[in-house]
């Protein structure tokens, strides 16, 4: 039996906006437990509210994924989670929007790339005792090349695919899943920050429908659109 077909605690980070908001409303049914973080309380409440229509339980947790301390003492309890979707992030488009407060090359290190350590280290503990258990890591397509527009986003979003390929290479042996999620342009607040022309850009609940059918076969990889993904591998080369 595929143990990665059917998670059913589920905890997602940035849910309460954009890609995790609609992986929230994806894996929301009967017999399903999501926990939900973000540092917006409103939206967050929003999406939870959403999912409890669909029928499953639902907590949420108000907190700033680059506070360590915070982050363990939010996951660490939660003993059995199934999946764990380390999904907050931010790109510098949102500071021109004033969508989030002031952030600088340092603040998208220290979210995207060690919010994700922070959300990884306290699930995967657990996991390792039980045997069993998935992470998913947001990366991006953008992590394949380093755009001179988003340099700090495209480092960030490279050090977590590099780090996602590791653990999953660390991990399969002790039965744990870990795949890393490159996405192209997704509609959000973040992409709506952008000015400039997004190729291929989708919307987030197709987006997240294809991410939950790929984490249920455990792919290391899940990058799309494919075009945008081979091109960029393509780019890469030069
Ligand atoms: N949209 C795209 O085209 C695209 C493409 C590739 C990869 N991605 C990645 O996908 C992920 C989601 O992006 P999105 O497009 O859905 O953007 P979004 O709508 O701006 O959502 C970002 C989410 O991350 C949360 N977040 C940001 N900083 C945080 C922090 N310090 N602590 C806790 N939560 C924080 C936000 O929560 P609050 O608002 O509540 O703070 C929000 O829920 C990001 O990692 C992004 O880099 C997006």
């Amino acid at each position: 039996m595929n143990q990665f077909a059917n998670p059913q605690n589920i905890l997602i980070t940035g849910a309460s906006s954009g890609i995790g908001a609609a992986l929230a409303l994806v894996y929301a049914k009967p017999g399903n437990k999501l926990h939900l973080g973000g540092r917006d309380a409103s939206r967050l409440d929003t999406v939870a509210e959403y999912v409890r229509k669909s029928g499953a339980d639902c907590d949420t947790k108000v907190v700033n994924v680059t506070d360590r301390e915070s982050m363990h003492d939010w996951i660490h309890p939660i003993s059995e989670l199934d999946l764990v979707i380390a999904n907050a992030g931010i790109s510098v488009s949102t500071r021109k929007q004033g969508y989030a407060v002031e952030i600088a090359d340092a603040d998208v290190f220290a979210t995207n790339v060690n919010g994700v350590v922070n959300t990884v280290a306290p699930a995967i503990s657990h996991m390792h005792e039980r045997g069993q258990g998935q992470i998913a890591l947001m990366s991006s397509l953008a992590s394949f090349r380093a755009f001179r527009e988003a340099p700090a986003y495209c480092a960030s979003k490279a050090a977590v695919r590099f780090y996602g390929t590791g653990l999953r290479r660390a991990n399969t042996d002790e039965g744990i899943g870990i795949s890393v999620i490159c996405p192209g342009f997704v509609r959000s607040p973040m992409t709506d920050a952008n000015t400039f022309k997004m190729p291929m850009i989708m919307d987030a609940e197709v987006a997240a429908a294809l991410i939950q059918r790929k984490l249920a076969r455990n792919r290391p990889m899940i990058a799309f659109p494919l075009r945008i993904y081979f091109a960029m591998r393509i780019l890469a080369l030069f």
